[in-house]
């Protein structure tokens, strides 16, 4: 496939070494507005787009891609606020948006434990839940995408939980999340029902960017040739 690299930082480099590994093709690689001005005419050979860039440049991205029947994976997180109409352009278009809060399969398979046992935990209000998440310093959001989601997650699934907050001391009908930021850490999410007896955790640990990049490299080769909206769920389960 000829592929178009909306992002060129951590991750779009990440990508571009296993789409090479893959034997596709790098067409063109924009990391700037400015960039878009000496490929516009390589962006019409592009087969699909993946965009890992920031929150403020994402939407004009996914438009772009709209507007030129490109295919686009979307990794970039914070813009989701705009998912519903960013969504009804897509159908309206006709056009093709892979969108995913987290890449990782590991991360995937999480989802659905962590659903499983907060489902379980339903007969057992003797355990408190609270969630910690620990990413790299240079990471502007808390907490985590993949944290608000796990929470969410939780939220609609716990009858004694109503909504999350960024503190861990919170209890009650609120579940606590604690964000930690240190260096060099790609992404751990740990979620814990303690009772005074003894405690349950789960958790994930991301070892380094290459499964992000990999799962966006399969969602890319997924949606080639396809028309509609898509997540994980729709590749993986
Ligand atoms: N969904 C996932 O699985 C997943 C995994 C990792 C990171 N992310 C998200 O992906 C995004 C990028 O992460 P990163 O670690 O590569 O960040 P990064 O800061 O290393 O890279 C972002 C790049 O975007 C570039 N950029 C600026 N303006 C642009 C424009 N108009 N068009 C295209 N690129 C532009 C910047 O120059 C920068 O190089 C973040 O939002 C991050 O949270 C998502």
């Amino acid at each position: 496939m000829k592929i178009a690299l909306l992002g060129y930082g951590k991750m779009g480099k990440e990508i571009e070494r296993i789409a090479l590994e893959r034997n596709h093709e790098i067409l063109m690689r924009i990391d700037s507005f400015e960039d878009w001005n000496e490929h516009i005419y390589d962006f019409l050979k592009v087969d699909v787009a993946i965009e890992f860039s920031t929150p403020a440049t994402v939407l004009d991205n996914i438009m772009k891609c709209f507007s030129a029947n490109v295919p686009v994976v979307v990794g970039t997180t914070s813009w989701y606020s705009q998912l519903d109409t960013v969504r009804e352009l897509c159908i309206e278009k006709n056009q093709t948006l892979f969108y995913a809060i987290n890449f990782s399969v590991g991360v995937n398979i999480f989802f659905q434990i962590n659903k499983k046992l907060a489902q379980l935990m339903n007969s057992h209000s003797e355990y408190e839940v609270y969630m910690e998440e620990i990413h790299h310093a240079q990471k502007l959001d808390a907490p985590s995408g993949t944290a608000i989601t796990l929470a969410d997650d939780i939220i609609s699934t716990l009858n004694r939980k109503e909504n999350w907050i960024n503190n861990l001391d919170e209890s009650g009908d609120v579940l606590g999340i604690k964000s930690v930021r240190e260096s060099n850490v790609p992404g751990t999410h740990i979620i814990t029902y303690e009772s005074a007896n003894d405690m349950i955790e789960i958790k994930h640990t991301a070892k380094n960017r290459l499964g992000f990049a990999i799962g966006a490299m399969l969602a890319a080769e997924f949606i080639a040739g396809k028309k509609g909206i898509y997540e994980m769920k729709d590749m993986l389960f």
